[in-house]
């Protein structure tokens, strides 16, 4: 059977086509042998897929969130981006980015006021030897106190905890936003009954989005996790990268732009590196 149908491959003209169809067929069979499928659980697998699909819409992608939850972004990620020297590892870009973010200056506070602990940023971005990249477009995001972003929220006006920044002469940008804090994926629709059946929660551990690019290098889309926060061993994407995990130190009194904070405050600094184009 297996042969049957990896031989009625043989016209396809792309070869990588070829190469994955074939293979994909193979270790499918192999899978359905193995495990004395049966049509029962063949036709759940399809109705799952198709309702995975009927709930997909311009607001929601419920397949990328299956390939998230099952690992495969990541190692698509990893595959992609891992090999270039000396970059800062990157992570999955998620949902909830905006394209044409709000331009911010460096400084600004991204959480206008919003509830929160207090986060001073001060970031660089620099090429792989760390020489200091001026004018590279920064675009950062993140979910509110509550674990959720400006887009989950629709009486909202107006984009918030989210900006694009572009870097100074030193290649640095620093603002203020708040400490992020840990949110479930949207796990009303098949994805979260997956999750539910293999007793797993939603949770994503806390994280900062970043995209950065600069010309001549390659786009970095990265997050940076607080290393005090919840689920960093059981991310609900394995989105969680050792080099990622960042301290966020508590501070209370000044400020470093002398704004007047009351009680405790974190601060994140990191070093972005990015490298040159192929
Ligand atoms: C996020 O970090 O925003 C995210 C990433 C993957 C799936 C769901 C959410
Ligand atoms: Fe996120």
């Amino acid at each position: 059977m297996s042969r049957a149908v990896v031989a009625s491959f043989a016209g396809t003209e792309d070869p990588r086509l070829h190469t994955l169809m074939t293979d994909l067929v193979r270790r499918a069979h192999d899978f359905v042998t193995s495990n004395d499928l049966t049509t029962a659980e063949w036709e759940f697998a399809i109705d799952f897929l198709t309702r995975t699909g009927q709930v997909c819409s311009d607001v929601r992608q419920e397949f990328i969130l299956l390939s998230d939850t099952l690992g495969i972004s990541t190692m698509v990620d990893i595959l992609t981006n891992s090999r270039v020297r000396e970059q800062t590892p990157s992570a999955v870009l998620g949902p909830f980015y905006v394209e044409g973010p709000p331009a911010v200056r460096s400084g600004a506070d991204l959480a206008e006021g919003l509830p929160g602990v207090p986060m001073w940023v001060d970031v660089a971005v620099t090429d792989p030897d760390g020489a200091p990249l001026p004018d590279a477009i920064v675009d950062v995001w993140q979910s509110n106190e509550d674990g959720f972003y400006d887009v989950q929220l629709p009486d909202l006006d107006g984009p918030v905890l989210r900006g694009q920044f572009r870097t100074d002469a030193d290649g640095r940008l620093r603002f203020w936003t708040i400490l992020p804090c840990e949110y479930p994926i949207p796990d009303d629709g098949p994805v979260g009954q997956m999750l539910d059946a293999v007793g797993r929660h939603p949770f994503r551990a806390p994280h900062v989005h970043f995209m950065i690019s600069a010309p001549g290098h390659r786009r970095l889309i990265t997050q940076l996790f607080p290393s005090d926060g919840a689920y960093l061993t059981s991310d609900s994407v394995f989105g969680v990268k050792h080099n990622l995990i960042v301290d966020m130190p508590e501070h209370r009194g000044p400020t470093p732009d002398g704004r007047v904070v009351d009680g405790a405050w974190r601060r994140l600094d990191f070093t972005f590196r990015i490298a040159p184009d192929a």
